[in-house]
């Protein structure tokens, strides 16, 4: 095996996306495309990364960060210009360059992986990843000869009428000889219908001057997909998704409704965790085994133990224990740290609160910027006033308090060790551990009282 290069192109505005957003950021099952991309190659032991940037520069470097060295392309003249910018970090290297677009996420590791082989076998200067699609409309067509060799690559625009009609496209993705490559690069014209330097005009200068140029014709086309436009995009949302939801239901993960669930390219599940439809599961998760998730539940960046339940509720950047019910219609907000066997019932809202091992608030409440020990129940309604319209202050409920329905806990405050709070109180100082504490107005009944107000009336 030669030394391996890759160069991401990723440098184009994307004018067809229509977007504030830079093109190969845009997300697919909730991860920027050339993250994909740099994900997908650095699987190779590859020995430089390098990516070209463009007006998104820094948004495209803050993603990638250490994974990739980039190189500037100020002015966006094409893919050709595009690998040129490469060139300071690349020239002097002997082996092989991969080039790869940042808009087509879905080619895989084993894919690149075969198309380097059979470019090494062979010993060709340049072979590129070509498939044969259905709908060619809008890829460069790969123009053979009598034989069968590759004489050329016409993009879509310069094409002739017979060029329209070939199926085998361009995937945009390359292995050359890296000395070769450059040496060609200066050779590229942009006389063309975009006025661009196209990149796949190498293969027709390197086959003129007698080289071996080679096309790797990959079956799985699906892969091929490049994200130009957001119909493009949601076509890579759809592949990409049952490829993610096929993983997980190879690795042991039921999912009732393959097609109504979303799950991130990174989550990752355990095995006989079941998903119901609607369950959308975003960013970093991490799930245990035997859980039920959804019907209907959203979830992102959480941490979730085993034999959990999470029933059409949302749940944001928050840690959940083991053998935990949740939901119906609970809101688990950032931060908050669910212990092992609570229960969080319906229109519950937990925010930046720790809630202990055994701990419930089974009905009706709002728990914000608390900690919360273990064994505590909160009757339906409890409350922590947390915020004085100003500034947020903490609850402390200890382990075993019992705080009754319809409280409103005034914080900064503290409920000792197995207290108990009467119901309807609006607490305002600290309850001592083992006391009852009441704050409420006592009650008055007024004996025959509406048998008065009739007489009143009437008189
Ligand atoms: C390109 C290929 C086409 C192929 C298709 C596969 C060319 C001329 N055409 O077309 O043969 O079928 O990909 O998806 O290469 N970029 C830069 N700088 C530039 C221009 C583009 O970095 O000046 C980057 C873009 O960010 C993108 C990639 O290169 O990631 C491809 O550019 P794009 O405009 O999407 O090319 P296509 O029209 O899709
Ligand atoms: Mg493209």
């Amino acid at each position: 095996m030669s030394n391996r290069f890759v160069v991401i192109l990723a440098a184009g505005q994307g004018t067809r996306m229509k977007s504030k957003l830079y093109k190969v950021l845009h997300p697919v099952c909730g991860k920027p495309m050339v993250q994909h991309v740099v994900d997908n190659v650095s699987q190779l032991g590859l020995q430089k990364v390098v990516t070209i940037v463009g007006h998104g520069a820094e948004k495209v470097k803050n993603q990638l960060g250490e994974q990739s060295e980039f190189a500037l392309q100020a002015e966006q003249l094409g893919t050709a210009h595009a690998v040129l910018q490469a060139k300071d970090l690349l020239f002097a290297e002997e082996g092989t360059t991969l080039v790869i677009c940042g808009d087509t996420p879905l080619i895989t590791a084993e894919t690149i992986e075969a198309l380097l082989k059979h470019h090494e076998q062979i010993e060709a200067k340049v072979t590129v990843l070509t498939a044969y699609i259905d709908e060619p409309a809008g890829y460069g067509r790969v123009v053979r000869n009598s034989e069968g060799h590759v004489e050329k690559i016409v993009e879509h625009k310069d094409a002739s009428e017979e060029e329209l009609r070939i199926q085998e496209i361009n995937t945009g993705t390359y292995c050359f000889d890296n000395k070769m490559l450059f040496d060609a690069l200066s050779k590229v014209s942009n006389e063309n219908a975009q006025g661009e330097f196209y990149l796949p005009d190498v293969i027709e200068i390197l086959k003129n001057e007698g080289y071996i140029v080679s096309a790797y014709q990959t079956k799985s086309f699906e892969e091929t997909l490049g994200v130009n436009d957001r119909v493009a995009l949601s076509q890579a949302e759809q592949l990409m998704k049952r490829r993610i939801n096929r993983k997980h239901m190879v690795n042991g993960v039921t999912i009732i409704d393959p097609e109504s669930t979303y799950i991130s390219a990174d989550a990752v599940i355990g095995n006989d965790t079941v998903l119901y439809p609607g369950t959308v599961i975003e960013g970093k998760t991490v799930i245990g085994s035997d859980c039920v998730i959804g019907p209907h539940t959203t979830m992102k960046d959480s941490e979730v133990g085993n034999n959990t339940t999470i029933r059409q509720s949302v749940v944001h950047d928050s840690k959940i224990g083991n053998d935990v019910a949740i939901g119906p219609f609970a809101h688990i907000r950032p931060a908050s740290v669910i212990g092992d066997e609570v229960r969080v019932g319906n229109f519950v809202e937990i925010k930046k609160s720790v809630f202990g091992t055994g701990s419930k608030a089974s009905h009706l409440s709002y728990i914000g910027d608390a900690e919360v020990g273990s064994n505590v129940n909160l009757g339906c309604g409890s409350i922590t006033v947390n915020y004085d319209g100003k500034n947020k202050f903490k609850t402390v409920i200890e382990d075993g308090a019992f705080v009754g329905c319809n409280s409103n806990l005034v914080a900064p405050v503290t409920v000792g060790k197995n207290a108990y709070v009467a119901a309807g109180s609006t607490i305002t100082e600290d309850v001592p551990e083992n006391a009852l504490s009441i704050a409420r107005a006592r009650q008055t009944n007024k004996e025959q009282y509406v048998g008065q107000l009739n007489n009143k009336k009437n008189s």
